[in-house]
């Protein structure tokens, strides 16, 4: 029988299968559901860092407290902690009732106050954090490096608080993906989750309106992050985890040949059911059965870039290639 452990970031995994974050992973009954349908981890839907520090502002902003300064107090504190306490109680008892690692995670934009909390997820039990990152490089007075700063610097703050591996979950909006990948590792990155898969704008031309696109993802999306996990996993020191478009096992095995050590499933949870996972876990046993594979070791970055026999099959000659047909 096949041994599907893995190691993502030290984390001991069962098998590479992690319950992406998402509001299916907020509540404990939901993360149960996918420890028992045989998930290797889950993370956790995300905190937002403004839920950490500014949400008092928000919180008290709209309110007359010219008469009720003992509500103004009230409201001041205890609205502080509010969010913080209660993911951190969802933290506290996902670990009370799972085996599986659990991983934390903050939605980020700014570097500031909130990084200070972090060492309170470490305390109350979380195997690792997830900083689920994205600056919309949309202002055109900001530039890429200032950007690529800001990432770095929010990774390197929250890294002093605390010692439970971090991992940095960004988007594809980057002009120096390799490089920007590089220098988050030797920050202190232990995992790097490509990519994550943003909210964008569809428009409905019959009432004139601004839609969402498709919530959810199609299979036919992994391939963005395959090649970059195909690129990089050769060259950087963390860990890779694949998100977006892993449906089913026929992805999850794609990235684990080029070189990614977890992939984190949302969409498909949410579309076909938490036990989906048992039916992933289950094909890619039957195809390292198949393919006389004993444990993921065995076959885990062999399509690589830096172990492929075609490496220019990852680079612009093959694009040219198959462009205008140059041999
Ligand atoms: C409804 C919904 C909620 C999500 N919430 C979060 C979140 O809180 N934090 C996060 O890092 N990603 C969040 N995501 C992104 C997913 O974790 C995942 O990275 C993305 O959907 C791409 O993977 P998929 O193709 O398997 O859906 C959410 C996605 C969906 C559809």
């Amino acid at each position: 029988m096949s041994d599907l452990s893995t190691s993502y970031m030290g984390l001991k995994l069962k098998n590479p299968i992690i319950a992406a974050s998402s509001s299916l992973t907020g509540n404990l009954e939901n993360i149960k559901k996918c420890e028992d349908a045989g998930a290797g981890a889950v993370v956790l839907k995300s905190l937002f860092e403004e839920q950490i520090t500014s949400d008092k502002n928000r919180m008290v902003g709209d309110m007359n407290f010219d008469a009720y300064t003992d509500a103004y107090d009230f409201f001041n504190a205890s609205s502080t902690d509010y969010y913080l306490d209660e993911y951190l109680g969802l933290v506290e008892d996902a670990k009370e009732s799972l085996s599986i690692p659990v991983i934390a995670s903050v939605n980020c934009v700014s570097p500031g106050q909130w990084t200070d909390y972090a060492e309170r997820f470490e305390n109350i039990g979380a195997d690792a954090l997830e900083l689920n990152m994205f600056i919309l490089p949309s202002n055109i007075s900001t530039d890429g490096k200032t950007i690529e700063d800001t990432y770095i610097k929010i990774l390197e703050d929250v890294k002093k608080n605390i010692n439970i591996p971090v991992s940095i979950k960004i988007g594809y909006h980057f002009s120096g993906m390799g490089n920007f990948i590089n220098r988050a590792a030797s920050s202190g990155a232990q995992g790097i989750v490509l990519f994550n898969r943003f909210y964008k704008i569809d428009i409905d031309i019959e009432h004139l309106n601004i839609k969402s696109s498709p919530i959810i993802s199609d299979p036919s999306e992994i391939h963005l992050a395959l090649q970059w996990i195909a690129l990089m996993s050769g060259e950087i020191s963390a860990d890779f985890s694949a998100a977006t478009g892993v449906h089913y096992a026929e992805g999850a095995i794609k990235h684990l040949l080029a070189g990614a050590s977890s992939v984190q499933l949302c969409s498909t949870l949410l579309k076909n059911g938490v036990s989906h996972i048992t039916e992933i876990s289950s094909g890619i046993e039957e195809w390292m059965d198949r393919k006389n594979y004993t444990k993921i070791a065995d076959f885990k970055g062999i399509l690589s870039q830096e172990n492929s026999k075609h490496p220019e099959a990852y680079e612009r000659s093959q694009f040219i290639k198959s462009v205008v047909g140059l041999s």
